[in-house]
């Protein structure tokens, strides 16, 4: 079972509480998943051993961002961060990524669904404010991908990894409480 250690009421604000998950994990015996608010391979680490579940659930901060598992995954089995992935990798994954969202939700749609994906892809980086103003206004696929391409090819030729305002690349997407 997985357990969202938050109410309602609550919404998406304040950090989720781990409390009421290790509450549940002393009293259950079936296998809990902890979720909410893990957003770095220190937090899921945290989580597991504040929580005693048995295994972490992320959701929003794995939102262009799929390699999270691995990193969280590497830290978690050896106390060390795996190296950021290559501009060529997250541009490879993001093209694989949008193919999927025009071959399931078809050409219109899939546009559409894109925007928000390529937004979290690219959320931080130098120059990508003004590209993804660009890039929603763009109205076919064929446009978007070549954007894409376009804004992949620039930032590899600048270095092999990723330049984000403010050097946040090692900074969740989501802010956690003090
Ligand atoms: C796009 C999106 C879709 C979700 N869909 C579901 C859902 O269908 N059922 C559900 O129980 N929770 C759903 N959730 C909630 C997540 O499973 C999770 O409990 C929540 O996002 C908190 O975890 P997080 O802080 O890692 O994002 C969804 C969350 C997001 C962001």
């Amino acid at each position: 079972m997985a357990i969202h250690g938050r109410t309602r009421a609550c919404g998406y604000t304040g950090d989720a509480e781990y409390d009421t998950i290790a509450a549940v994990k002393t009293e259950a015996n079936i296998p809990i998943i902890a979720n909410g608010d893990i957003t770095t391979p220190e937090k899921a680490k945290f989580v597991l051993e504040y929580s005693k579940a048995d295994a972490v659930m992320i959701g929003r901060a794995a939102q262009g961002r799929p390699w999270i598992f691995r990193e969280i995954d590497h830290y978690l089995k050896t106390g060390k961060h795996l190296p950021p992935p290559e501009v060529a990798e997250i541009h490879q994954v993001l093209k694989a990524h949008l193919e999927d969202l025009y071959a399931f939700y078809g050409e219109r749609t899939g546009l559409r669904v894109a925007r928000k994906h390529i937004s979290w892809y690219t959320k931080g980086l130098i120059n990508a404010s003004s590209f993804r103003h660009r890039m929603n206004q763009l109205e076919t696929v064929k446009e978007q991908l070549d954007s894409v391409d376009e804004f992949f090819a620039q930032a590899a030729r600048a270095s092999n990894f990723l330049q984000y305002e403010h050097n946040q690349a090692d900074t969740p997407l989501i802010a956690e409480a003090a």
